[in-house]
């Protein structure tokens, strides 16, 4: 702009003049530089052309013009740097909830791991248990099959001792029945003998009775008889009562193996429960900490445009100082000339 009204100048003048007082002064008064070497320049060659009126006009022109160019220089100036600042603001608050959100998650990830740990210990806990009474089934179903096993033993034997005791008793009637005399052949006494011994044990009551008596007669057998028929029924009984606890036996195992059962069930479900949450537990774990990735980068990027927009408000802010410090120094020499050349118009005119 000034370029031009310099050339504008430089246009109306023709003719070329030796330096006025007035110029000299001029040119001792200005800081000498570029700009203010061409504007003394331009002015003594207007000025040599005579129309100094015209000089007067053009220089007002210049100084209006460069107001005019500092007065939007400012106002720019000041909406660029409000800008400037509005951007800066919006990035901080921009952060403000980045690290708030960072926060929040990482309160979350905190819960969720104290969940996860939780329900870990839990999940193990809960697979000792299933293992604890998998075990005690076995053990049930052990010992059962053990208790099984030794009852029917028991059964055999017994059935065994009442089988021979009621042979010795069927012989022992008969003979009592059918013989008064010799009795018991000595060869068939020491047989029962014997068989009772194998059945009942040597030192079995009925064992001594018949070991002992010196004459196996009528009276011995009856005795013998008698013992037999009790001993008998108290076996009977014996086997009675085994089948009978049996028969209780068998309804208490099958209830354990039901609680058992019930139990397990119960555990397996509870194993699915927590296995299911774990899993959403962990799922949402791997979205927390990839929001918070996500989150830090966000942070990042801003802190770094953050400071990025800081540098270039700072470097537009000094570019425009040093601008408008070389415009007011332009304005104060166009203003300078004026008031010289107007100091000095009566000589300049003639
Ligand atoms: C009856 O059964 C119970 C339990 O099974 C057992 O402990 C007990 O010894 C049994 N009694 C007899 C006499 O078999
Ligand atoms: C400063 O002046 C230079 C040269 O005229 C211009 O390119 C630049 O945009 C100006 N900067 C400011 C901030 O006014």
């Amino acid at each position: 702009m000034s370029h031009k009204s310099l050339l504008v100048l430089l246009l109306i003048t023709i003719a070329i003049a030796t330096e006025s007082p007035a110029l000299q002064q001029l040119r001792h008064k200005l800081e000498s530089n570029e700009y203010n070497s061409q504007l003394v320049d331009m002015l003594e060659l207007s000025v040599a052309g005579g129309q100094i009126d015209r000089v007067f006009e053009l220089l007002q022109k210049m100084i209006d013009d460069l107001t005019g160019q500092i007065n939007s220089a400012n106002l720019e100036h000041a909406s660029r740097m409000a800008a400037f600042q509005l951007s800066i603001e919006q990035l901080e608050a921009n952060l403000a909830q980045l690290q708030n959100e960072v926060q929040t998650t990482n309160r979350k990830i905190g819960e969720i791991t104290q969940s996860i740990s939780t329900l870990t210990s839990t999940s193990v806990s809960i697979k000792k248990q299933l293992e604890t009474i998998n075990q005690k089934e076995e053990q049930i179903r052990n010992n059962r099959a053990k208790e099984i096993q030794s009852v029917e033993t028991k059964q055999t034997a017994g059935q065994k001792t009442l089988e021979t005791l009621e042979e010795i008793h069927d012989r022992l009637v008969k003979a009592v029945l059918s013989n008064q005399g010799s009795f018991l052949e000595e060869t068939e006494k020491q047989e029962i003998i014997k068989q009772v011994k194998q059945e009942l044990g040597l030192t079995h009551p009925l064992a001594l009775l018949l070991d002992l008596s010196a004459k196996f007669d009528e009276l011995t057998a009856k005795k013998a008889i008698e013992l037999i028929e009790q001993i008998i029924a108290s076996i009977k009984e014996g086997q009675q009562f085994r089948e009978q606890n049996q028969t209780a036996a068998e309804q208490n195992f099958n209830s354990l193996i039901n609680e058992v059962s019930i139990l397990r069930e119960k555990l397996g479900q509870d194993n699915q429960k927590t296995s299911s949450t774990l899993k959403n537990k962990q799922n949402d774990l791997k979205i927390a900490q990839r929001r918070n990735k996500q989150l830090s980068l966000n942070q990042e990027n801003t802190q770094q445009l953050i400071e990025t927009t800081r540098v270039q408000k700072d470097l537009y802010d000094s570019n425009f100082r040093s601008n408008a410090s070389k415009r007011e120094g332009q304005l104060n020499s166009l203003k300078t000339a004026f008031q010289i050349l107007r100091d000095n118009e009566q000589a300049l005119k003639k």
